[in-house]
């Protein structure tokens, strides 16, 4: 295949940035998104030119670091991580716009990297469980309905790409938190700090300057791990409930 890209360029966070063509080819449909990007800057590396930089690590659709637009959709167009996205969606001859996540609260670092931090300052603010430590307790010494397990597992699976940020209009990261509490407030482990938890996390979610949810619903259309949009109506009532409660 051979593709023309229209790449955003941008030397650090302070620097403009624009869109850059390149003409890429013998990109295998075999490949993977990120492999045609490895391509492209062994060819910019071999003429002296600075390769374009990009986030990833796993590349198994496990980390969540890969975090690329393309073609104005946050992982492309399958519903899956940029990493995970082949070339075969691809035609001969296209040209595709490969953007770094655009949203407020994740500033650009270089060309396609982008600061998220803010998700991990969200997660210490209270997206964990406090527990002694020691051996791993008997598995069956704390029962949890199924129901509760399915829906904590199904929140679990959030790998904090930042694609329902990217995606939304108002850059909320309402998906993501949501997430991460549901999936700890639910569970009898998370039981002890449920209601300090959800109060945190949406203060530092809304500290770090992400829009509120109007559900637009395209955080979940682009979530690769399928979170649901109700989630975040979960959070809203756990963050109601919290409220009541610490105000009683
Ligand atoms: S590189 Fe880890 S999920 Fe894509």
């Amino acid at each position: 295949m051979k593709l023309t890209l229209r790449v955003w360029r941008q030397k650090n966070a302070d620097a403009p940035g624009a869109m850059s063509t390149y003409e890429v080819d013998g990109i295998s449909q075999d490949m993977s998104f990120l492999e045609m990007l490895d391509t492209l800057n062994e060819e910019l590396i071999l003429v002296g030119d600075d390769p374009v930089a990009f986030d990833h690590d796993c590349r198994e659709g496990i980390c969540g670091a890969c975090s690329l637009v393309i073609n104005g959709d946050a992982h492309g167009p399958e519903r899956t991580t940029t990493c995970q996205l082949h070339m075969r969606s691809f035609q001969d001859g296209d040209t595709i716009d490969i953007e770094p996540w655009r949203a407020s609260a994740f500033p650009v670092v270089k060309d396609l990297v982008v600061d998220r931090s803010a998700f991990d300052r969200i997660i210490q603010a209270g997206g964990y469980i406090s527990a002694p430590t020691g051996t791993a307790p008997e598995a069956h010494a704390t029962p949890v309905p199924k129901p509760d397990a399915d829906f904590a597992f199904e929140h679990a699976e959030c790998i904090g790409c930042g694609a329902c940020v990217a995606a939304c209009p108002n850059g909320s990261a309402m998906l993501f938190t949501s997430a991460k509490i549901n999936h700890l407030n639910v569970l009898p482990q998370g039981a002890p700090e449920r209601e300090t938890r959800v109060l945190d996390m949406v203060g530092q979610m809304d500290s770090e300057g992400f829009g509120g949810c109007t559900l637009t619903g395209e955080c979940a259309t682009a979530c690769p791990k399928g979170i649901p949009l109700p989630s975040i109506s979960a959070m809203n009532k756990e963050w109601l409930r919290a409220t009541r409660k610490v105000h009683r």
